[in-house]
């Protein structure tokens, strides 16, 4: 996949860029100039700025992120058999049933019993996967099985078998005991196949009873156990993401309290995690997912490591005692609001807390004594109006006199504008809280229109974290159009970062073959990941995030046909390397050629660098076939001082790093 700092292929590109040089040398006279004032540095930029957001929606989690191969592993969908089915062969003796009686764990009381007769052959049960089971050719999968004996001396016979009937793999598990026990095997593909099925199949003759049949990549992201697929975290890593912001979203609201996001049943032993509904299953009547669970296979433990491993700041977001306001919109009385005060009070000590406390051990007991270092916590997802203030005061005073340390994000409901909106941002000022999260899904246009939206923000009072965005078009795609868009608005973040102190893109992951919501900013299926232009977009702010904010002035005709200006513009330094950082969106459809100016600056280096995110249409998009068709290319570029110009390609995000001396 390319990204910042891959030369350039794309021959419209390299037109583009020739054609660059050329002006660049000629330092012509142009009629816009930008200037960046490096002697009037501003804020310090967070350095958990650009975060991203991650819920299970779209697959993804499990079917996603969360590695496990097997779907309803547990048998414990509301129909057992979901994702199964039985393999009878036409001669074939026995019986295969799902049965609930002395499983091998009360928490998951469904299990499956296969009984053989003498002349059986070939009885058993097929799993299909989350529409199938990607495997690579020569790449190992650890299977696992909790199994007892109950009669003879069964084997189990464990099959990856292709869609078309090939088999891929293969092993033999034999000598059950008769009490309960787990046993594994390792399956090797010997060709490529993302949508093999797993097979079970008892050989007796006897009495097999099977529970918790999984099934994992052993090359999982740190070849963890119950981990997750590594070229997904990889995208997430890549990203150099300032925070996760976890588990979403709606998910955490629940269609109603009893089917909130709780956190406490998702760091039990996997088999014991309490399976829920996703609420995305019904939440869209033309998107229908009858087979979306959660198993919390990647519960908050696992997402606490995934933080830690690519170097993100946790931050997790709780339920605060009020459903999704779009569904049951349930409540929980003010006076039996404690308990979810508590969860958040011990999330604290389970992030937190010295090993030898209550949920400090139950994380060191899961294999990390060390503490978490949580700094930020999100009370309630989309909520709004009074029920919701009444709620988050308790919250934040209870939280507040034992945490003070704990900084409280705090909801401004769906949208960014009107009475909702403006209720909830004065209430929440008197309550000072710490930020207020704002979410944005519109239009590209609103964007572009609203790129200066904190320009005129107050500077005093909670911060903002800008946790959901993403420009849409209806039945589109991402885009290069909306990666523009969402670029222009994040000079605006980021040349007002005293205000927008965080901000991340939503929904992270989109799977394929099997989503509920889009855009999304990553796409993948079952073999396969590719980044959209919104994805690079979030990446070249992220990793060119500076440390300081510089001004900018645009002097000249800025404004483009529509209400809003051609050029979107932002700069920072980055102290360690001594670079001046400069970020410009140009949406018009010509190149636009604009003087550079660098105040304050004595001396700058020819060996700067300029990496551009554009292609020849607003309408180019990647996909799984064709991932790089919009993705960043760099080049070096010259920048003399005080004086330059510098062409700025039509539709384009240009990312200037130039290396000064004051
Ligand atoms: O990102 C998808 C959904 O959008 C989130 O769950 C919710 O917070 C918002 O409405």
């Amino acid at each position: 996949m390319a990204g910042a700092g891959v030369p350039v292929k794309n021959p419209f590109l390299l037109s583009a860029l020739a054609l660059c040089l050329l002006l660049c040398a000629a330092a012509a006279d142009p009629a816009l100039t930008i200037t960046v004032e490096t002697d009037r540095p501003g804020t310090r930029i967070n350095p958990a700025m650009w975060g991203i957001f991650f819920e299970d929606i779209n697959f993804g989690a499990d079917g996603g992120l969360y590695a496990e191969l097997v779907k309803n592993r547990g048998f414990e969908f509301p129909d057992p058999w979901m994702g199964w089915s039985k393999i009878v062969p036409a001669h074939g003796q026995g019986s295969v049933e799902m049965r609930d009686y002395d499983p091998f764990d009360a928490a998951n009381p469904h299990y499956l019993r296969v009984t053989t007769g003498f002349f059986s052959k070939g009885l058993g049960v097929s799993n299909e996967g989350f529409r199938g089971i990607g495997v690579q050719d020569g790449a190992a999968c650890n299977f696992s099985v909790e199994a007892r004996a109950l009669a003879g001396k069964p084997a189990l016979r464990i099959e990856l078998v292709s869609g078309d009937g090939h088999k891929l793999a293969s092993a033999k598990l034999g000598r059950f005991s008769f009490r309960w026990k787990k046993y594994t095997a390792q399956l090797r593909a010997h060709a490529t196949e993302p949508r093999a099925h797993l097979n079970l199949i008892v050989e007796g003759p006897g009495t097999l009873e099977l529970d918790m049949v999984s099934l994992f990549p052993a090359d999982t992201w740190k070849h963890r156990a119950n981990g997750l697929r590594a070229d997904l975290v990889r995208m997430l890593a890549d990203l150099k993401p300032g925070f996760l912001r976890f588990p979403g979203g709606c998910i955490v609201e629940g269609r109603d309290l009893a089917n909130r996001y709780e956190w406490k049943n998702t760091i039990l032993d996997t088999a014991d995690r309490p399976l829920k509904m996703n609420r995305w299953n019904v939440e869209f009547k033309d998107r229908p997912a009858p087979d979306y669970f959660e198993s919390f296979g990647l519960g908050f433990f696992e997402y606490f490591q995934l933080c830690e491993d690519i170097g993100a700041e946790p931050l997790p977001v709780l339920n605060c005692g009020m459903a999704c306001q779009f569904n049951s919109g349930e409540l929980a009385p003010l006076y039996r609001l404690d308990p979810y005060i508590q969860d958040a009070l011990d999330l604290i000590q389970f992030a937190n807390g010295p090993a030898n406390s209550e949920w400090g051990a139950r994380r060191s007991a899961m294999g990390h004594p060390a503490p978490f270092h949580l700094k930020y916590l999100g009370v309630g997802n989309e909520q709004w109006g009074s029920p919701y203030v009444e709620r988050f005061a308790m919250f934040a005073q209870a939280l507040k006199r034992l945490h003070p340390e704990i900084q409280l994000v705090a909801a401004s409901g769906p949208d960014p504008d009107g009475e909702r909106f403006d209720f909830l941002w004065s209430r929440l000022r008197e309550l000072r809280a710490d930020f207020v999260d704002e979410h944005f899904y519109r239009p590209p246009e609103w964007f572009l229109n609203n790129a200066g939206r904190y320009d005129h923000y107050s500077r005093t009072g909670p911060k903002v974290l800008a946790g959901e965005y993403a420009a849409r078009a209806p039945n589109r795609e991402n885009n290069l159009q909306s990666a523009l868009a969402e670029a222009a608005m994040m000079t605006g973040f980021e040349r007002n970062a005293d205000v927008v102190r965080m901000a991340s893109y939503a929904p992270l992951f989109g799977r394929a073959d099997a989503w509920q919501w889009r855009p999304s900013l990553i796409w993948f299926d079952n073999l396969r990941v590719f980044a959209t232009p919104d994805y690079y977009a979030q990446q070249l702010f992220s990793r060119n995030r500076g440390d300081v904010v510089l001004p900018v002035r645009q002097d000249g005709p800025a404004s483009g046909p529509g209400s809003h200006p051609t050029l979107f513009a932002s700069a920072t330094r980055d102290e360690k390397a001594g670079e001046i950082i400069l970020k410009v969106v140009n949406v018009s459809t010509n190149p636009v050629e604009a003087g550079l100016r660098f105040d304050g600056v004595a001396q700058a280096s020819a060996n700067g660098t300029e990496t551009v995110l554009t292609a020849a249409s607003l309408n180019d998009e990647n996909s799984l076939e064709n991932p790089d068709r919009v993705a960043p290319r760099t080049r070096k570029a010259t920048v003399t001082v005080p004086d330059s110009s510098h062409i700025f390609p039509a539709i384009s995000l240009t990312v200037l790093r130039v290396r000064a001396k004051h």
